[in-house]
């Protein structure tokens, strides 16, 4: 997290993480995807171009895939906790000339406010995450272990919970986590092309 506003609390963003709000499916092979997409939406090995290069991962805008109040990323942020994803910085091919920072969605949060379906087994929510990797963060096309998994992930954050503000930090969060060297080696090759 190396994009913060002018004047945010550093202690206190860098050691707390917003609450995970995943269910893990019982079926180990559905489980297994999960896992395999919770450990590419944190590596900034998946994007491309200038957000690989900065160290952005999917999980720099969605921490614990929520949202991020302090990001603040010159030229691609306008108020804290805004990006504008067709910033020409991150996207060769999405970049405009346009400034439209837009508030970066809590992708846990209620179901009336996303835009993009849930739904694992309907094609949309691949083709929307396949198009953010390549063509908005300008990566390699993903293996398609490693798409089904973001996209396994991604259906499955959500916060039914009222506790939803509810903070814990990274290192004691009762999800299961996984190790350095286990994301490591997911990590090493997660695109076609390297
Ligand atoms: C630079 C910050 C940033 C990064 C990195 C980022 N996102 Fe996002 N994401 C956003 C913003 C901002 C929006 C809202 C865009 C809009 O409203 O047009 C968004 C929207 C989304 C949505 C749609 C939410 C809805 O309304 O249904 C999904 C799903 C999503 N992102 C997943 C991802 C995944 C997966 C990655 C990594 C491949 C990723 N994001 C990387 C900022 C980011």
């Amino acid at each position: 997290m190396r994009w913060l506003a002018p004047g945010a609390d550093a202690a206190r963003i860098l050691t707390h993480q917003p609450a995970e709000c995943l269910s893990l499916p019982r079926d180990a092979e559905a489980a297994w995807r999960v896992e395999v997409g919770r450990a590419a939406f944190r590596t900034p090995l998946l994007l491309g171009g200038q957000a690989a290069r900065a160290g952005v991962a999917c999980a720099t805008c969605h921490r614990n895939g929520r949202a991020n109040a302090d990001f603040d990323f010159p030229g691609v942020s306008g108020a804290p906790g805004t990006a504008d994803v067709t910033a020409s910085l991150f996207s060769a091919h999405r970049g405009d000339d346009l400034f439209d920072p837009r508030p970066i969605p809590d992708l846990a949060g209620p179901m009336d406010r996303l835009k993009v379906s849930r739904d694992e087994a309907s094609p949309a929510l691949k083709t929307f995450i396949r198009g953010l990797v390549t063509e908005e963060f300008d990566g390699d096309p993903p293996l398609e272990a490693v798409l089904d998994g973001l996209v396994a992930g991604s259906s499955r954050w959500s916060a039914p919970w009222p506790a939803r503000t509810a903070r814990r930090t990274s290192s004691n969060a009762s999800a299961p986590r996984i190790g350095g060297a286990a994301s490591a080696g997911h990590a090493a090759g997660l695109n076609a092309r390297t």
